[in-house]
């Protein structure tokens, strides 16, 4: 075995996940061992430096497991991933011992980037896996004690930008601005020197707010912790409803309306390039849903806000296969199904008793209906679809035209809205946007400066 191998623990895991991990680590420097649930007080050489754990059985309950295991394992993370809704409570099974708990498929993406990042810890630099870090929270000048890199997604490279020690490039940073890139790239294991630097930083600029990177990854934590709560509640009240309306609220009030008003133009970009997951997706149309009903001055932005946190969360009800396929790639029963999702949407937000105003709930209902009436599930157009709709139906397109994909270059906002304009200009029988909504949404961006420093 190499220095640099790193011993990975499988303990029960089911078929399904087993070839998931296998997938997962195909390339990477790792030693693999499995163990049987019954084994599990037995010594493991090497001692591994993550363990990751199958679904309780009937002979241990998730707090044996989750106790025995950390007994064993006292400085290791320990992962739990289970493929069953029934029973999975996260933050129970947190606080009984596991470092995190995985539901698949729902979290497949949090999962890869977890134990990426977990074996890149273990294996002392000889893995390295990035974190995106917002441009914004760093000042020009300053010393960093990080490395830093930039990603170029048609090469789908890292390359260095600066090291530990060094201080940051002005310049450097302008040209970086000026390729559109508002995110760059600290290695994972540095991220904590990050936070350090960034808090020290607020502090001089006597701002209380918390940086956009660390806003971004709260926002995007608290809607996964949203929606495991949402799906894994066995029986629902009008309490449990009322509960998960006021999480909603509380995301609403502290991540995406806060500062949103002064900063409008720079919280639009900062949502901009990054590759995301369910949840990330969820936040940014969230957060953009509700920055463009601000400037275009329709509807009521936390409306558009919850209806953007809870647009898709119809998708988890389908069937597996159909939530780890891609659109593109879906045979024709999968898309119908895949159809389906506004409407599951609403129906699970009225079984989980969540009350939301109607406004809102149309939102979610039509936010696949297209102006022409090409879209489902009614085939509604032009305004028999409503207002809130189309903002979310276009905060939804504007987040998948502008994310972060290898070998596609990134788009400004205002780009991706011309973009959207100019391909409805050149074949009119694909008007899918109000014509208007785009014209009023293409004049408030100014037209591509890269990205700005921001307003204060
Ligand atoms: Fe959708
Ligand atoms: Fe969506």
């Amino acid at each position: 075995m190499s220095l640099n191998t790193v011993p990975l623990l499988t303990i029960g895991i089911e078929p399904e996940v087993e070839q998931f991990i296998l997938d997962l680590l195909n390339k990477t420097n790792v030693t693999k061992m499995e163990m049987n649930m019954d084994h599990m007080l037995e010594t493991v050489t090497p001692r591994p430096a993550l363990v990751i754990s199958g679904p309780p059985t009937k002979d241990f309950s998730p707090n044996e497991l989750a106790q025995t295991l950390r007994m064993q394992y006292h400085d290791v993370p320990i992962y739990l991933i289970c493929t069953a809704r029934d029973g999975f409570e996260r933050k129970d099974f947190i606080k009984n011992g596991f470092t995190d708990a995985f539901l698949l498929p729902l979290d497949a993406h949090r999962l890869k980037t977890t134990i990426n990042e977990s074996l890149a810890l273990a294996s002392s630099g000889a893995i390295v896996v990035y974190r995106p870090v917002k441009i914004i929270d760093l000042e020009p000048g300053t010393t960093l004690d990080f490395d830093t890199s930039v990603y170029l997604p048609t090469n789908n490279k890292y390359v260095k930008l600066s090291h530990k020690g060094d201080a940051l490039d002005a310049e450097k940073i302008e040209k970086i601005k000026k390729s559109k890139m508002n995110t760059i790239f600290v290695p994972a294991d540095q991220m904590q020197s990050f936070y350090s630097y960034s808090a020290k930083r607020l502090r001089t600029l006597e701002k209380t707010s918390m940086s956009e990177t660390e806003r971004k990854e709260k926002l995007s934590a608290a809607v996964r912790d949203l929606m495991s709560g949402l799906f894994t509640q066995t029986v629902s009240s009008f309490e449990s409803g009322q509960a998960i309306l006021k999480d909603c609220s509380q995301i609403v009030k502290s991540y995406i309306m806060q500062g949103a008003e002064s900063e409008w133009y720079t919280r639009i970009q900062q949502v901009l390039g990054e590759k995301g997951d369910h949840y990330s997706h969820s936040s940014n149309v969230s957060t953009l849903a509700a920055l463009f009903s601000m400037g275009l001055g329709i509807g009521k932005p936390e409306d558009l806000a919850l209806a953007g946190l809870l647009h898709d969360i119809g998708i988890a009800d389908l069937p597996a296969d159909v939530q780890t396929t891609d659109i593109g790639q879906m045979n024709k029963h999968q898309l119908e199904l895949y159809k389906t999702h506004p409407e599951i949407s609403v129906k699970l937000i009225k079984e989980r008793k969540i009350v939301v105003h109607e406004v809102v709930m149309k939102a979610i209902l039509q936010h696949h209906e297209l102006y022409n009436g090409t879209g489902y599930p009614k085939g509604f157009y032009g305004d028999r679809i409503s207002k809130e709709a189309q903002i979310l139906a276009l905060a939804d397109q504007f987040d998948y035209m502008t994310q972060l994909k290898v070998g596609k270059a990134l788009m400004t906002p205002a780009q991706a809205v011309m973009k959207i304009r100019d391909d409805q200009i050149n074949d009119p029988s694909r008007i899918l946007y109000n014509p208007e909504i785009l014209k009023k949404l293409l004049s408030l961006f100014p037209a591509d400066l890269g990205v700005s420093s921001g307003a204060a």
